[in-house]
């Protein structure tokens, strides 16, 4: 069963000089969470922020879920810190960790929820050993690294792939797309499963973030009314 939609503006797209007044403006206009995606210049050829910045998010007053999507190699030795610094949710690459199953369980043992993040090219038959151990599963639709990509069609039947496995699971596990999600594609994206949105540069980068959440709502709720 799917959850209820969620958009998740990626903070890699914010205004880093004034990034606790724009994630507090995201919220209020109806994001639901904030997705922090780190990166280290060696799992991705980027760099970007780390516990720190989800601290002082925290400090500055932000309570919404914070949705860490890491990208870095390897993963276990930083996941404390990010629970420590306030992560909700921790996702990772599983071709980032040795040993998968291990660090999905150091995350839940430090009270913060599970997720696995497949690239564009990754096979997702591991879900078949993990996806107990998982509260979310987070389907790129670009290569990761950067914000402001175009969206990679494949990731659509890959989305209905793991919406059936989520489903035959029974289990309540979160489906997010992140790269490349407009509002224009967004009906297909959630009529393939998803329902957990990730936004960066088509969230951060409109003058109007109220009209941004409408506009992405509309389209997703646009592709759950029959057509006609
Ligand atoms: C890419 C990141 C994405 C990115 C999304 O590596 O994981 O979260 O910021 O940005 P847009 O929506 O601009 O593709
Ligand atoms: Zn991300």
């Amino acid at each position: 069963m799917k959850q209820l939609p969620v958009i998740a503006p990626s903070i890699l797209s914010a205004d880093f000089a004034r990034l606790g007044e724009d994630v507090s403006a995201a919220l209020q206009a109806g994001a639901g969470m904030v997705h922090v995606d780190v990166m280290d210049n060696h799992y991705v050829p980027n760099l970007t922020f780390g516990p720190l910045v989800c601290n002082a998010l925290r400090q500055y007053g932000v309570t919404a879920p914070l949705d860490v999507h890491l990208m870095i190699e390897p993963v276990d030795a930083l996941i404390p810190a990010f629970a420590e610094a306030g992560a909700s949710l921790i996702s990772f690459h599983p071709e980032a960790s040795k040993h998968p199953d291990r660090t999905l369980q150091l995350i839940r043992s430090l009270g913060c929820e599970a997720g696995l993040a497949f690239n564009p090219g990754m096979p997702i038959e591991m879900l078949d050993y993990l996806i107990d151990k998982v509260d979310l599963i987070l389907v790129m639709s670009v290569n990761p690294g950067f914000s402001g990509q175009s969206f990679i069609p494949s990731a659509l039947q890959k989305l209905s792939d793991i919406r059936r496995r989520i489903d035959a699971s029974g289990r309540s596990i979160r489906l997010e797309i992140d790269g490349g999600v407009t509002p224009k594609n967004i009906g297909s994206i959630s009529a393939a499963g998803a329902d957990t949105f990730v936004v960066g540069s088509a969230f951060f980068n409109t003058p109007n973030y109220v009209e941004t959440v409408q506009n992405l709502l509309r389209g997703i709720g646009d592709s759950a009314s029959p057509s006609c």
